[in-house]
């Protein structure tokens, strides 16, 4: 049996900083890129390498930011940074927790919760080189055309790196390189504690910075290395909201590409936004402008779009889903809906049913083949097989105060404005007239009708609107254009 790969011996993520380049109210992190908050994304990046244990470094916003990250990864160790600033001091406070129970050994990797696109491979491999030299630390790095304000990457004649250098505490001839640090790293355990015990805050930031560990390591003799990635927006922050919808773009970008990749038919990437969350089958096809959110899946041969946003929504196989807004709903195999259909949460549409133009829903269970085409709202109510719902129709779910249930069976045919007063039943097979107030039940087979007589008023408009198009227009249908007018009832 080949034995379970594990992991390195922990992940630390940092998650303290304060973020005020966003100015919002909402802390940094919780910012959200392809429907995932950003530390989201880290916590999935860190989870993937399967490290033994995940520890994340939160101070500023620290309860919702823990609450989140609780919620996101049960799992993951929350710590707390004192008032020490700096990403060595946030590392020292982790590692002092991991090291509670028992004293960590092997590699501890440190990754940034404001960094969205660093990908579990590129962690991965920042782990097996670590490994694979034996080094004592392995910094990612990236090479920039602009590397204002990173950290710099020294390194001696024959190329090996001597350390980093912040921005603010760089000469001018190092501000020229433009290696910079990524600020993920691979650690020895050991290497790691005893550095960070002699690190500093004699900086022009008055910070504990974590990279003063990389020049520690080399002076007590261990091997200090570097991956050098050429995909940069892996090592990419968010510190503004520009940024953050450049990385939101670019991982749509990588997200679109690879479901084309695997199989997914995509007319226009450009306007086509998916989720990291969504899933797509084979032979799907998506349309212009649209937005797939959250746990939406789409099954082979559907085709979503134009213009159609879907959030927690099951497309079934073949499905059509045209100018549709919808979330939390059901919507099955080869069934229609839309152009401009509103579906709310608790909609199932069964296989090979429709609901078309100007339709709501919400909270309905409809059956196969059944049918609500045109202008209309159905909530709180259960709709048997091959039924058709007039154009028009209503269920009148609530009574100001209360929602109640409208039920009809299979093999109904409604008229066009039939409106249920619910809670009712209409029985299988029934019908019902145009314009129906269906305030009773209605038994299996009938046909309900709710009558109000017509009444017609002749010469009504000359009489009250003389001089009006319509007056005159009506005198001219009418040859005898009598004065008095009369009054005919019909429907009786
Ligand atoms: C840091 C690096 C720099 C690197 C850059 C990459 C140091 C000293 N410098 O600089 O070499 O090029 O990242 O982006 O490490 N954090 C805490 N606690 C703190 C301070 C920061 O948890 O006290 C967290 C932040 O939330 C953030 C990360 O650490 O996720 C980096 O902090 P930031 O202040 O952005 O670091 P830089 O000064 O940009
Ligand atoms: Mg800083």
């Amino acid at each position: 049996m080949i034995p379970e790969k594990t992991g390195p011996a922990a992940v630390i993520v940092l998650a303290a900083g304060a973020g005020t380049r966003m100015k919002s109210r909402t802390p940094k992190i919780l910012h959200e890129i392809g429907g995932r908050s950003m530390v989201g994304h880290a916590l999935l990046a860190a989870r993937s390498i399967n490290p033994q244990q995940l520890a994340i470094v939160v101070r500023h916003e620290r309860d919702l930011v823990a609450e989140h990250v609780s919620r996101l990864d049960p799992s993951a160790l929350i710590v707390d940074q004192d008032d020490i600033p700096g990403t060595g001091r946030a590392v020292e406070a982790a590692l002092q927790a991991l090291d509670a129970e028992q004293q960590l050994t092997g590699t501890v990797v440190v990754t940034y919760g404001d960094v969205p696109l660093l990908s579990g491979g590129l962690l991965a491999e920042l782990v097996a080189t670590h490994e694979r030299e034996a080094n004592a630390v392995t910094v990612l790095t990236a090479v920039l055309d602009d590397a204002t304000g990173y950290g710099r990457i020294l390194r001696g004649e024959d190329g090996t790196v001597t350390g980093i250098r912040e921005h603010k505490d760089s000469s001018e001839a190092e501000q020229l390189i433009r290696e910079v640090n990524s600020g993920i790293y691979a650690f020895d355990a050991a290497v790691l504690r005893e550095a960070l015990g002699k690190v500093t805050t004699e900086n022009a930031q008055g910070e504990k910075y974590l990279t003063d560990v990389l020049g520690l390591a080399r002076e007590a003799g261990g091997r200090v290395a570097a991956v050098v990635t050429a995909d940069r927006w892996q090592v990419e922050g968010a510190n503004d909201r520009v940024q953050l919808a450049a990385l939101g773009a670019e991982l749509n970008r990588r997200t679109v590409e690879a479901w084309m990749r695997a199989g997914v038919t995509v007319v226009d990437p450009a306007t086509t936004w998916i989720d990291a969350s969504v899933t797509l089958d084979e032979d799907v096809r998506l349309l212009p402008n649209i937005q797939l959110h959250g746990a939406t899946t789409v099954a082979r041969d559907a085709v979503v779009g134009p213009d159609t946003t879907l959030t927690d929504v099951t497309v079934g196989e073949g499905a059509k889903v045209v100018r549709t807004h919808g979330s939390g709903a059901v919507i099955g195999k080869g069934a229609a809906v839309g152009p401009f259909t509103y579906l709310r949460p608790g909609t199932v549409l069964g296989e090979s049913g429709k609901i078309g133009a100007f339709y709501e829903t919400k909270n309905v269970t409809i059956g196969r083949g059944s049918k609500l085409s045109h202008l209309g709202y159905a909530g709180d109510a259960e709709i048997g097989e091959d039924t058709n719902i007039g154009c028009g129709n209503i269920t009148a779910n609530y009574d100001g105060e209360k929602k109640h249930r409208t039920v009809i069976g299979s093999g109904v045919r409604t008229g066009s404005n039939t409106v249920f007063v619910a809670p009712v039943t209409v029985g299988d097979g029934a019908y019902s007239g145009a314009g129906a107030v269906i305030r009773k039940d209605v038994p299996a087979g009938a046909l309900a009708l709710s009558i109000a007589a017509q009444r017609n008023t002749e010469g009504w408009v000359p009489a009250h609107r003389p001089g009006t198009r319509s007056a005159e227009l009506a005198q001219a249908a009418t040859k005898d254009s009598s004065s008095t007018p009369a009054s005919t009832e019909e429907g009786k």
